[in-house]
This record gives C-alpha cells, sequence and structure tokens, in this order.
C-alpha cells in the first residue's frame, strides 16, 4: 500500500527521501515521486512517475532537484490507473502546496466539483489531488499554512495520512492522519515522518506515533503537535528496538527466503518468552484470561484477514478441538458488515502482522462497540491494533519486508498454540502432565524447522519438475486443509499460479472434475487419524491423471507408493503439525516464483499492509 516520508533537516533531502522510499518498497506500489523545496529557485520542484523508485531516481539524475526539506511517496494505485499524473506528490494549481497521501478520501467528488465551481482545473484522476487544491484555495484566502490545513480537514471524509509542504513556509512539513498510520521520528537538527518504520530506521530510532486527528508541524529543530482544537499537546516518544539489519537482506537473494529462514528464531523467540520458567503454564504477563475471566465468556470469535486469518483457523481448531469451547471465526471484510452475533461474552481474537490492516482494524472496533473484549495478535509493536486493543500477544517477528507472510504466520501459529494451551489450562481441559508432553515437543519445533529448510534443495528440485503446471490443487483434512489454504494462497501471491485448496473429502462433490492428465496435486497428509482417509482421496486424483505431490510426517511411508514425490517433516505432536508441514509449501511457492521470474518480494498489485479496504 501507498508510503509516506518526510524530511526537514541540514542533509540534501533528495536522497534521504529515496532511501526512505526504497524502505518502502515492499509495502506494494506503482509509481513514486518527491517534492522537495529548492531555496535557490524559492519554489517547491515536484519529480514523479510511473513504476519503481529506480525510475524516480533516474528522473531525478537526468534533471535534479536539491533541497533541505521535502515529501516523498510511493503510491498503489486506487483512484486512477498508475501513472506519471496520478504519482504523488499533487500540486495545488497555485504550486503553493503540494501533499502526498496514503488512504482513501471519500467524498473527493463533492470537493472537486465545488472547486471546479470556483475556477479550479485537475491534472490527475485521484482523490488526493483535491486535498492539495482544496489546501491551495485556503491558503489564498487566509495566508496561513496550518489554518489551511485545519480547514481542509473539516472538509474531508475518509482515511489518511497527509504530508503537506509549502512554498511560502520552506521551513516545515505539516502532517496529520486519520485511520491511517503515521509516525514522527526525532533527530538532532533534523526530524522525519513516515507512515512505517523501515523508511527512517537509518536516521533515528526515537519516535513517536500520531494519533488521529492530530496535527504536527515539524521543522528541523522542532515539532509541535497540535489536537483537534488546535492545543498544543505532548506526545510520548519512545525508542524502535528493531535495527535497521532486520530490515535488510543480510546476503539473502530476497526477503521472503530471509524470512523463511529466520522461522526457528521467530518460533524459539516466542516459546522462550511465553512458557513459564516452572513449566506449569504459559505467561502471559497483564493479560487477565484466567479461570474467572473465562467463566465469564461462551464464545471466541477470531477475525483476520488472509494468511493471518488461516493462522486463526489452526486456532479456532485447536481451541474447539483442545479447550472444548465454540469458537467462531471470519475474514474481517465479511465480519464488520455482518452484523456478528457477539456481545459483551464474547472474547474476540484479532490477528494482524501490520496491526494495520483496514478491515481488521475496523471489525475490532465493532467488536468493542458491541461490548466484547478484543485480544490483539500483532506483530508491529505501538500500531494501531495493538494500541486499540484490550490486550495484546506481541509476535515477536520481528519486521516482516517481503509482502507474502512466512515468519509472520509462523509466529501467529505459535501464539494460537499457547493460547489454546493457556485457556485448556485455564478451563481444565488439560492435565498438567498433556501440557508438558506439548510443551516439550513444542521446544523442538526450531529444529524441526531447520531439518525442514534442509531440504530446500529438493524442493528447488521439485520446482523445476513441476515448474510448468497451471493449475495446482491443494488437499487435505482437517488441520491439514487449513494448511493447504495457506499454501495455496502463497502459490497465487507470488508464483501468479491458478491454485486451489479443497478440504480433501469435498473433492468428489465437483472439484474433482477439474482434475486432467499431469494436473498437480499438493497432498497434505500429517494427521494420523485421517490418514487413510486423505489417501483414498489421493488415489482419486492419482486416477485420473494427476500428479501428486505429499507432505506428510515422517515414517509414514507408505505414501511413497502413491505419490510422485514427497517431502516429510518431523515426528512431533498432531496439533503443532501445521507450522512444519507450511514450511515446504513456503519453500515450494517461493522457487516456483524465482523459477518463474517474478518479483518474490513485491508481488504485482499486492501490498504489505492493505490500510485501505
Ligand atoms: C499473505 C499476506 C496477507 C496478509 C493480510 C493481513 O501473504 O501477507 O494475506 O496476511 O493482508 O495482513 P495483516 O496480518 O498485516 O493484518
Amino acid at each position: 500500500m501507498c508510503g509516506i516520508v518526510g524530511y526537514v533537516g541540514g542533509r540534501n533531502a533528495v536522497p534521504v527521501l529515496l532511501q526512505g522510499l526504497k524502505m518502502l518498497e515492499y509495502r506494494g506500489y506503482d509509481s513514486a515521486g518527491v517534492a522537495v523545496f529548492n531555496s535557490k529557485a524559492g519554489e517547491i520542484k515536484v519529480c514523479k512517475t510511473k513504476g519503481r523508485v529506480e525510475n524516480l531516481e533516474s528522473k531525478l539524475y537526468d534533471s535534479p532537484v536539491a533541497g533541505k526539506i521535502g515529501i516523498g511517496h510511493t503510491r498503489w494505485a486506487t483512484h486512477g490507473v498508475p501513472s506519471d499524473e496520478n504519482a504523488h506528490p499533487h500540486f495545488s494549481s497555485s504550486e503553493k502546496i503540494a501533499v502526498v497521501h496514503n488512504g482513501i478520501i471519500e467524498n473527493y467528488v463533492v470537493i472537486r466539483d465545488f472547486l471546479r465551481g470556483q475556477g479550479y482545473e485537475f491534472v490527475s484522476e485521484t482523490d488526493t489531488e483535491c486535498v492539495a487544491q482544496l489546501a491551495g484555495y485556503y491558503y489564498s484566502k487566509s495566508g496561513s499554512f496550518l489554518d489551511s490545513v485545519y480547514r481542509v480537514l473539516a472538509k474531508v471524509d475518509g482515511s489518511y495520512a497527509l504530508a503537506l509542504v509549502c512554498a511560502d513556509c520552506p521551513d516545515k512539513i505539516i502532517t496529520v492522519k486519520k485511520n491511517c498510520p503515521l509516525i514522527v521520528g526525532l533527530g538532532k537538527g533534523e526530524n522525519f515522518l513516515a507512515s512505517d518504520m523501515p523508511a527512517i530506521l537509518k536516521y533515528t530510532r526515537n519516535t513517536f506515533i500520531m494519533e488521529d486527528n492530530e496535527v504536527a508541524v515539524i521543522e528541523k529543530d522542532s515539532v509541535k503537535v497540535y489536537n483537534k482544537k488546535k492545543e498544543e499537546i505532548q506526545k510520548e516518544v519512545y525508542v524502535v528496538d528493531w535495527t535497521i539489519e532486520a530490515a535488510e537482506k543480510s546476503g539473502y537473494e530476497h526477503f521472503m527466503l530471509k524470512e523463511i529462514y529466520e522461522q526457528p528464531k521467530v518460533v524459539s523467540d516466542n516459546l522462550n518468552r511465553r512458557f513459564k520458567s516452572d513449566g506449569t503454564g504459559i505467561r502471559l504477563d497483564s493479560i487477565k484470561l484466567g479461570k474467572e475471566e473465562l467463566e465469564g465468556i461462551n464464545q471466541i470469535y477470531i477475525v483476520a484477514c488472509g494468511t493471518a486469518y488461516y493462522a486463526g483457523l489452526v486456532g479456532k481448531f485447536l481451541l474447539e478441538k483442545m479447550a472444548r469451547i465454540h469458537v467462531n471465526s471470519d475474514v474481517a471484510s465479511e465480519f464488520r458488515y455482518k452484523d456478528p452475533l457477539i456481545d459483551e461474552k464474547t472474547l474476540v481474537i484479532v490477528i494482524s502482522q501490520s496491526g494495520e490492516t483496514a478491515d481488521t482494524l475496523e471489525a475490532m472496533r465493532l467488536a468493542k462497540r458491541k461490548g466484547s473484549r478484543v485480544l490483539a495478535v500483532v506483530n508491529v509493536v505501538g500500531s494501531t491494533i495493538a494500541r486499540e486493543a484490550n490486550d495484546v500477544i506481541y509476535t515477536l517477528a520481528g519486521p516482516e519486508i517481503a509482502v507474502a507472510s512466512t515468519k509472520a504466520f509462523s509466529a501467529q501459529v505459535v501464539a494460537m498454540f499457547l493460547l489454546t494451551l493457556h485457556i485448556s489450562l485455564e478451563r481444565g481441559r488439560l492435565s498438567l502432565e498433556e501440557f508438558r508432553e506439548i510443551k516439550a515437543e513444542m521446544e523442538l519445533l526450531p529444529s524441526h524447522i531447520n531439518t525442514i529448510l534442509t531440504s530446500a534443495p529438493n524442493i528447488k528440485h521439485f520446482m523445476e519438475k513441476y515448474i510448468g503446471s497451471k493449475n495446482v490443487f491443494y488437499i487435505g483434512r482437517g488441520l491439514d486443509y487449513v494448511v493447504c489454504r495457506e499454501g495455496s494462497l502463497k502459490l497465487k501471491e507470488i508464483a501468479y499460479l491458478h491454485s486451489e485448496p479443497y478440504a480433501a473429502g469435498e473433492l468428489k462433490h465437483g472439484p474433482i472434475a477439474l482434475i486432467e492428465e499431469s494436473t498437480l496435486v499438493i497432498g497434505v497428509a500429517t494427521q494420523q487419524n485421517l490418514f487413510a482417509k486423505t489417501m483414498s482421496n489421493i488415489k482419486e486424483v492419482k486416477a485420473r491423471g494427476a500428479r501428486v505431490l505429499i507432505i506428510a510426517m515422517e515414517g509414514n511411508r507408505e505414501i511413497e507408493n502413491y505419490a510422485d514425490d514427497y517431502i516429510y517433516i518431523p515426528k512431533t505432536h498432531p496439533v503443532l503439525t501445521p507450522l512444519l508441514a507450511n514450511i515446504p509449501q513456503q519453500l515450494f511457492a517461493y522457487y516456483m516464483a524465482v523459477g518463474l521470474g517474478n518479483d518474490v518480494d513485491k508481488p504485482r498489485n499486492l501490498a504489505k499492509s492493505v490500510t485501505v479496504e
């Protein structure tokens, strides 16, 4: 999704903005631009282009701009095609004010029509241009940059993070946000703003988070923040503990591969953090989810989007099976519009890597309005979901840069394991002995993941064999079916291959008609109690000419009779297999994407953090 970066200080702003934009590339975008105040010319220069930040860089090389204050943007098209004209920043007609914007201005047509009536001409198809023009309109009346911004805010509806510069105020950037993330970074003799931490991590780790309707005036030596009533307020500064190395590739060809290989550490960090040292349960710190609170709950509702939702489905399956509590689940975009049956006796668990996904955020707000308690499982510390939820479990995965989620999924699944164990213990559904048995198995997970990672060359070899596939089916039962859903999503996202996950038992009810000679079917068969059933479905597709790649648990050599190829995961407790069975799927999708020459870390049409509906 769109990214914003801004700089005021003593350096040339252009390299700082470009570096920031490069660090935001992972979010997904289709054009990029900067606006820099050029003190020699006494004016704002805008340079923008369709395509990658490198295109912008070469455009700036051909027609350099320099200045010590500027704003930059990567755009992910919503209103109007990706083009030079639609790229941000947008100017007011007077070229006094330039604006970059993340989000959507919902009433832009009304504003545009009003301004057209005043003689203003629009040069782009975007909703953002109406903000630039409206700010220019008010500025022409009042001559005050800050007042103009406040007047704009009183008129626009929707979601936004905005950064504005004014040619008559070459010492400041004004920034404001509503329902879109925005942070301010504090340096010495220089200050920054960004939609996401990696953009400014190279320069500072001292930041504060902008809240909705706050307005910040950022200058070289000061940052002033005002509330809706234009009263100055104080912000709490916090020091980010991510390092720049964590946001870099460290020798891996792609961030996705690096993040796949980080999973053993991510899992062990979570386990070390969460298991009580005396082996009696799970540490939830200040989260109150004991016997008494659980008695007040008659259902759990899990809500998330995409990969995070599949992690949630692992949780649903396990909570029902082990804690014997009724668990409902929905993707956030459905949940928020269906008037869900929830109340103060419902515990709503929202799961989000970014903590900024618009649908998940709104689903959470709806749940709170309905009186439910919200427990958020989030990766990004201080994100909006983390701040607004009643309780947060952080997933400790570090920055996830590749658009396709891998290590964050594993961390979310581990969080679901831990929550299930905790709730099962508290509800008296799990004995301490059983808990300790599962705990011991969980402690082996990091080394099991390492073992699976050593099979990467085999998986690369499977890619070479199956690269011509046009349709891929993933089939499995129970927990394996959840794993299939995630595997299929990953293949679609980065390999751009049509793929469908099916509950293996459903094949006969229709989808088997799609199986023809050489169709690739990936069977996930780690659940011993369902193994024979899944195998009979495998035989059915084999009999219709499919080529079959099976992921099964070590020791189940029977699969060798049916599979064209197979991958074993190390033996583990049956409830823990989703974490392990998913790793070969991640590698398979990765190698397929590389083999097909796709941009693995920035797949087409996708954004890392979906902050619009
Ligand atoms: C897939 C992927 C997406 C996200 C989804 C939710 O690889 O990354 O499906 O899982 O957009 O994002 P978060 O977790 O940030 O709420």
